[in-house]
């Protein structure tokens, strides 16, 4: 049988919930599928820190280093000051454990649940891969005469050459593999007949950061060229990205972009694909501990009321079984969060559902 050590971290508000079902689908897949997975749990979050002062102990990063893969329910207090967990915890794994890719999933199950008129499923399913390490997100910069009328403040985004050529080969990499090496539908003729089978976008902002994406740009090219032929390279401003999310969707397979830009247009993507409460994404370091979240917030005001969403933190654990390896149980979730989210939920909204936290929780794992 096989077996996995999961780090668990629930977090603060809703995430402890929402993490409890991801757990019962995911027995219910080692069940199926025959897998061991052993959990250990982690009490990091808001209410640890107000009460020992400590936002991380210094063991932790150790620690967490020692398992493949880490499940997180959700960072974010309302009595604590913004940021403060956030890099504390979240940013600070994200980095340590040299999680440099963040993949987020764009996939609408039922269009029903899509804001865009006229948009069915296979109109809306995309992949993001967003750059995790570097950007806007190092903390790099200060101040200059900091609360004076003169005050400066800088912050820089930093894209080194080996950061951004491990994320573009990643995201390369995942677009020749995504379809199974069929072409993908997207493609137009021209390109199908010259050898194309999948799509790579790359999201930036080449008319203004000059700097930044120019190295993006060759390296993209550079590396495309030279190593994914079949690769067919697209480019589009992140403003454009934009649009085109809410316009267009269909023109988009894979896109890879910088840390902030993903960051902003993967809540979009959100959107477009039924809202916080589906939406899912894994922090990735292919040759260490990956973590895999739901990626809304804590939602603190729905906590322990049996409410919210459990679906995110569900495909997470999907997320998590694909990245170990175990496609076949993660395909089954996938299935089952379709059959349910088609079949049975009237929202994807926290309160709306139909049903509570709990009883989605228990209609994937049947369904499983
Ligand atoms: C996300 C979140 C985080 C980010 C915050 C909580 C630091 O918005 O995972 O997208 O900006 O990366
Ligand atoms: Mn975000």
């Amino acid at each position: 049988m096989k077996s996995y050590n999961v780090a668990v971290i629930g977090g603060d508000g809703t995430g402890p919930e929402v993490v409890r079902e991801a757990i019962k689908v995911l027995d219910a897949a080692s069940k199926k599928f025959g897998l061991k997975l052993n959990y250990a749990n982690y009490d990091f979050g808001g209410d640890r820190y107000l009460r020992t002062k400590e936002v991380l102990p210094d063991s932790a990063v150790g620690e967490l280093r020692k398992f493949p893969v880490i499940l997180l329910g959700a960072i974010g207090h309302p009595d604590v000051k913004p940021g403060i967990l956030e890099k504390g915890i979240l940013l600070r794994l994200r980095f340590e454990l040299e999680q440099y890719i963040n993949l987020r999933p764009v996939k609408l199950y039922d269009e029903r649940f899509c804001p865009l008129k006229d948009k069915k499923p296979e109109d809306v399913d995309f992949v993001v891969i967003r750059e995790n390490n570097e950007g806007l997100y190092t903390g790099s910069g200060g101040f200059v005469f900091k609360g004076t009328p003169n005050e400066i403040a800088v912050q820089e985004s930093i894209n080194t050459r080996r950061g951004v050529e491990r994320c573009l080969r990643f995201a390369f990499d995942l677009a020749r593999k995504r379809r199974g090496g069929k072409p993908w539908k997207g493609l137009k003729p021209d390109d199908v007949k010259a050898g194309k089978k999948a799509q790579l976008t790359l999201c930036g902002k080449t008319n203004v950061l000059t700097y930044a994406f120019d190295l993006w740009e060759r390296a993209f090219h550079e590396i495309g060229e030279k190593s994914y032929p079949e690769i067919k390279r697209d480019y589009a401003h992140v403003d454009a990205t934009s649009m085109w999310f809410v316009k267009n969707p269909e023109w988009f397979d894979v896109i890879v972009t910088d840390n902030m830009f993903g960051d902003i247009i993967t809540d979009l993507g959100a959107m477009i694909q039924g809202g916080m409460g589906i939406a899912a994404g894994g922090n990735i370091n292919p040759q260490g501990t990956s973590m895999f979240e739901p990626i809304g917030g804590s939602a603190p005001k729905y906590t322990g009321q049996n409410v919210i969403n459990p679906l995110a933190a569900i495909c997470a654990g999907q997320m998590m079984l694909d990245f170990l390896g175990e496609r076949e149980a993660a395909d089954a979730i996938e299935a089952a969060v379709i059959k349910t989210v088609r079949e049975k939920l009237k929202s994807l909204a926290a309160g709306k559902m139909g049903y509570g936290t709990k009883e989605v929780g228990d209609l994937v794992a049947a369904a499983v």
